[in-house]
This record gives C-alpha cells, structure tokens and sequence, in this order.
C-alpha cells in the first residue's frame, strides 16, 4: 500500500546566480513554497479518496499535524539552481554547508535536513529538465541577459546604429530599441517553449525582471558608457571597439512581457502583479565598511556589483588590461551621477501557471 507519509521530494528550479540573494528573497519564495504544499496538499486529497477504503491511512496535515503526521515537517524540496556554465559553481558549492546551517537555524532542523541542493550548469534558453519534472520555477533578474545582443545594430554595411552607446539611450535611434525587443521577444519566447516542457500542468513559473517604465530612468550603464567614451577619446580605447560594443541586456516594459506570453500561448497570467522600485545604493547590502566613509565609496559598492555580473563580457572586447581603469572611472561617475540624482531600477514580479 502507498505510504502517504513518506516524504515527497519537490522539484524546484531557481534561476540563481547569488546564494546571497536567495536569502534576501526569501520572503517572497517562501510565500511561493507556500502555494506549493498548497498544491500538493490538494493532490494529497485526491489520493486520499483513491485509498478511502484503506483505514490504516493517514494523510499528513499542512498545519498543526505532529510527527509524523506533519506535512510541513515532512516535506522535502529539491532545489536546482541553475546558471550558463561559465559561473563560478565552485564558489557556490563550497557557500552551502553555511547556507544549510543557516537554514537549520533559521527554519529548524527538519527544513534544514529537509532541502537538497544541487546545480545545472546551462542557458536557460534552451532545455534543462526532464518533461513534466519541475513544480515550481523561480527566476530573478535573469531574464533581462538576451542570449546575444541584437544583431541588427550593425547595418549590412558595418555600420553601428548605436555608435557611442553600449546601451539604449536617450540618444539612441529608435530602431535600437525595436532592434533589442526583437531579440527579447525571440529569447523570451524560447525560454517559455523549454520551460512549458519541464513544469508539470498547473506548475508554476514566477519571474522577476527590471522593467523600463516607459519615463526613461537612466540605467547604471549610462555612467558606464560615459567612462568607456572618456577612455576612447583619451586613447586608452580604441572607437571601433566601442562602436561594436552592446550589452546583451535588455529592460522590456510590462506590456512586451504580456504580450510574448499571450503569443507562445502556454501559460495563464496569474493575478498577482507586483511592481516595485530597488534603490541602486539602497539594495546593496554593505560588505566593506570602509567604502561607506570613501568619497567614492557608494559608486564602488554600486559599480563593483554590476562589474561582476558583466566583467566577463568586457574582459572578451575590451582586455584585461584597461578593467581597472574603467572600474575606477565608473565608480566616479556613478558616485557623481548620485549625488544629484535618484538611482533604481524598477521591478517587476509577474506569476505564471501553466495551462
Ligand atoms: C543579474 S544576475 C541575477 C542573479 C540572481 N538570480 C539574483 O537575483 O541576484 C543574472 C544571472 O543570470 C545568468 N544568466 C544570464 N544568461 C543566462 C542564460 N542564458 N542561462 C542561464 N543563466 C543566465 C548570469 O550568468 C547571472 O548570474
């Protein structure tokens, strides 16, 4: 006979390249673990009525049970993270025994013992899991990487439409930014196709991505293409080197979100929509106290974040050479840009269930 109180492993995808930000997030993916026993919970139910004749049977409780009857205390998760294979999983494997401890402090030893964690190294567009083997898919600020930048910034002729910009601007032709939302919705589109294959039906898939809300906000590349200008027009770079040069990112506006997911088709829009703005500064948690009191302190700490996430794309163009120079001219330029100005980016957090 089925033993309903065995545990029951789910499989949980989250799109993570920081171990850090996934305790920063967990609020909100606690509240999406919470939906999912709320999922199985109601699929418990169904197999209770397939065993109803059975007496010895006892269906462990969300709440309240004890034991081994708990189903809170008996539930077990199995979560992968996933990033492109160049991240540094080595870094990441080595921070889980003190993620684990902190787990078991936090969430007490049966959650601590309860979750297994393991990585899968690969893009996300294109497939990752068996069919119909995931529950619940998490991404977080990932999305907005296109798998390419657009390839239709540089004219047949060889020419860059974007020519001093590595980024949409308030300079840029509009045929750059129609040229980075088509390869946003091709990316997008993509990723929802192999991501409908692994869910099981009714699973779900929440996505966080920065968003642009049509008033242009500057984006932290903007003081990065200014110190990358300073560096060409003092010889330290050449221009063609910055003519071809364009981040792979790309901030759509809630309705392209909408509307690429509508097209492909697979999934429902859940409600619940939240959007909220991340302050640059304000997000960073303080690891070096001693930037706080540096005149550059606050453009360091902004730029050494965003450095990280893009140092391997500006090492591959640029060199190795001229990264230290451009890191300290940036982290001037993003201290300057914050001492008049606001700096965030806008989030937004959309829920999808799969049809
Ligand atoms: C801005 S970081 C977000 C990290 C983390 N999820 C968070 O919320 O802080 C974006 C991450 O997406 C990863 N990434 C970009 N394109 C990817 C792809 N096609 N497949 C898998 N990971 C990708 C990058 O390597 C990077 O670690």
């Amino acid at each position: 006979m089925h033993d309903h109180n065995c545990i029951d492993a789910s499989r949980v995808l989250v799109r993570h390249g920081f171990l850090q930000r996934f305790c920063r997030l967990r609020v909100r993916f606690e509240l999406m673990l919470k939906k999912c026993e709320e999922k199985r919970k109601a699929r418990m139910e169904v197999e209770k009525d397939q065993y109803k004749s059975a007496t010895s049977i006892q269906v462990p409780h969300m709440k309240g049970g004890e034991g081994d009857k708990s189903y809170a205390k008996n539930s077990s998760w199995q979560v992968f993270l996933n990033d492109l294979p160049g991240n540094d999983f080595n870094t990441l494997f080595k921070s889980l025994p003190s993620f684990y401890e902190r787990l078991k402090k936090e969430k007490g030893d049966e959650f601590g013992q309860r979750t297994f964690i393991a990585a899968v190294p690969g893009s996300f567009y294109g497939r990752l899991f068996p069919n119909n083997s995931l529950h619940l898919i998490f991404s977080s600020y990932s999305l907005n990487w296109l798998s390419q930048a657009p390839k239709g910034l540089i004219s047949d002729t060889g020419v860059s439409l974007n020519k001093e910009n590595i980024f949409i601007t308030e300079t840029s032709h509009p045929s750059v930014r129609k040229a980075y939302l088509d390869q946003f919705e091709s990316d997008f589109t993509t990723f929802l196709r192999s991501r409908r294959s692994e869910l099981e039906a009714g699973g779900r898939m929440v996505l966080v991505f920065v968003v642009d809300d049509t008033i242009f906000h500057p984006c932290y590349f903007a003081p990065l293409g200014t110190a990358i200008k300073d560096m060409v027009s003092e010889g330290l770079i050449e221009e063609s080197k910055l003519e071809s040069f364009n981040m792979p990112i790309y901030k759509p506006r809630d309705e392209e979100i909408r509307l690429v997911i509508e097209r492909e088709g697979s999934f429902d829009i859940h409600q619940h929509q939240i959007t909220f703005k991340v302050d640059w500064v304000l997000s960073l948690e303080s690891e070096d106290k001693a930037l706080d009191l540096e005149k550059y302190g606050k453009g360091k700490q902004v730029a050494s974040r965003v450095i990280s996430a893009i140092e391997p794309l500006l090492v591959t163009h640029f060199g190795h050479a001229v990264m230290d120079d451009m890191f300290q001219r940036y982290s001037v330029k993003l201290t300057e840009y914050l001492e008049t100005k606001e700096g965030f980016i806008e989030t937004l957090v959309i829920c999808l269930i799969k049809k």
